[in-house]
């Protein structure tokens, strides 16, 4: 997992540090972002880009997890950004991420983010549905300006996946219907508005997509769609944009391919499509935020109690779960974990692996084989770089873990680590409320 080893102590190492070594100094849970990993996987996806001559941008998609340190990094390796809040915008802002690379999505943007992006002088905004069009199209003429746009299109591929993350079918909040010629017309109406400015189309077919040919079938569709456009329209799409889904290995059985085996597909289908149509070869964009992150990240955390039900089933809890990880709950999704102590015993027993949060849905592995565990030891649970700090929450009030940065032996706090303090910082007992002062 990663670049995770196990050192003569018998210890889990992750970037050269000895994982005991991190619970000792900033607590646990913790979770751990392997940096030299990340930047790998930006250097195979801009190098196979690169590789087929095209004209590219590979945008992160900070959803899966902004915070400031992961947009420096996503700058050093020379890449846009993709946000979808006035909050992840803020936090790309914040790091001084250039705005110009940013492409701002979302299918209910409130004219607030809107201004705020208009004013920050974003790269461009996704445009979902014709309310967040005309309401665009008249915030940036109000500041006398003209934004990019692309527009996001519904291309009706089914990709794979779990169903309540997919987002590429027809029946789907986001984006216009290519099936039903919404897409067309949206395509009009963007042409007819003063100040906006058509670079293109996006798509977004799902996550966590092992298949390659959804990707490829997705191109198709928007390449036929831009030779529709041009003909009958005269634009010339100069952007194409196909979004993210890049699947990673969470547990065995999962087989993602080779990253550029993904970007030579759609560099194909692109080249081939748009040859064919003797059309100018659009850029291409993609938007992977799992595949950035997702295996770069473990989560550690220390176990504290079991409890054995005779012939049916031993739980051992961590002092984490669904506030760090709400995947499992969500999603039914599988996890790998090792005892991070103890890397190289034997596996001894089934157990499973419940969170802290008091709910019985708080479970983070079922039947995992580990060796016998007692109070004390640590459990790292691997690949949760993406959408766990991002999506982690503070039911019953349970402080969300500090990350930290590895590499080359070294480990920096990116995220502190929250306290008793920050849980009630934004809390107001109104004054009829109080106790009478004595
Ligand atoms: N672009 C768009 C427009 C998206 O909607 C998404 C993800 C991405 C890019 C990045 O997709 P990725 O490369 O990460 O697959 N919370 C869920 C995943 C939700 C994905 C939503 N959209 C999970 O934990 O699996």
């Amino acid at each position: 997992h990663g670049t995770s080893q196990i050192n003569d102590k018998g210890h889990l190492t992750i970037g050269g540090c000895d994982l005991t070594d991190l619970a000792k100094e900033y607590g646990t849970p913790l979770y751990i972002v392997d940096e030299a990993f990340v930047r790998q996987r930006a250097r195979e996806f801009v190098e196979a880009f690169r590789a087929t001559g095209l004209k590219f941008q590979v945008a992160y998609a900070s959803k899966a997890f902004s915070v400031m340190a992961m947009c420096a990094i996503a700058e050093q390796e020379n890449l846009s950004l993709d946000v979808v809040s006035d909050g992840e915008l803020y936090t790309a802002l914040q790091a001084g991420f250039p705005v110009e690379r940013i492409h701002f999505h979302g299918n209910n943007k409130t004219p607030e983010e809107i201004n705020m992006a208009i004013d920050a002088g974003i790269g461009c905004f996704v445009v979902d549905n014709f309310v967040e069009m005309s309401l665009l199209n008249a915030l940036a003429a109000d500041k006398g300006k003209t934004v990019n746009v692309l527009l996001r299109i519904t291309p009706g591929v089914e990709a794979h996946t779990h169903d309540f993350i997919s987002t590429g079918q027809q029946d789907s909040k986001f984006g216009f219907d290519l099936g039903n010629g919404t897409a067309f017309r949206a395509i009009e109406e963007t042409l007819k508005l003063g100040n906006l400015n058509l670079l293109g189309v996006h798509s977004h077919i799902g996550s966590q997509i092992f298949e390659v040919d959804g990707f490829g079938m997705a191109v198709d569709k928007v390449a036929k769609f831009a030779v529709k456009v041009r003909d009958e329209l005269g634009k010339t799409f100069s952007v194409i944009n196909v979004g993210g889904g890049f699947g990673i290995r969470y547990v065995e059985g999962d087989s993602p391919l080779p990253l550029s085996t993904y970007v030579n597909a759609i560099a194909d289908a692109i080249i081939s499509n748009f040859t064919a149509a003797n059309y100018p070869t659009p850029e291409i964009w993609i938007e992977p935020g799992r595949s950035m992150v997702g295996d770069a990240g473990t989560t550690l955390y220390t176990i504290g109690t079991h409890k054995e039900i005779p012939g049916v089933r031993k739980y051992i809890a961590v002092d984490g779960g669904m506030t760090d990880n709400p995947r499992p709950a969500l999603y039914g999704s599988k996890y790998e974990a090792v005892l991070a102590n103890r890397a190289n015993a034997a596996n001894e027993e089934t157990v499973t692996v419940a969170g802290k949060a008091c709910e019985s849905g708080d479970m983070l592995i079922w039947d995992l084989e580990l060796p016998k565990s007692e109070s004390g030891d640590l459990l790292a649970v691997f690949c949760t770089g993406a959408y766990n700090y991002a999506m982690a929450s503070n039911y019953n009030r349970i402080r969300r873990p500090a990350v930290v940065f590895v590499k080359d032996g070294e480990a920096s706090l990116v995220v502190k680590r929250e306290t008793l303090e920050d849980i009630v910082v934004n809390d107001v007992i109104p004054q009829r409320l109080r106790k009478a002062s004595v």
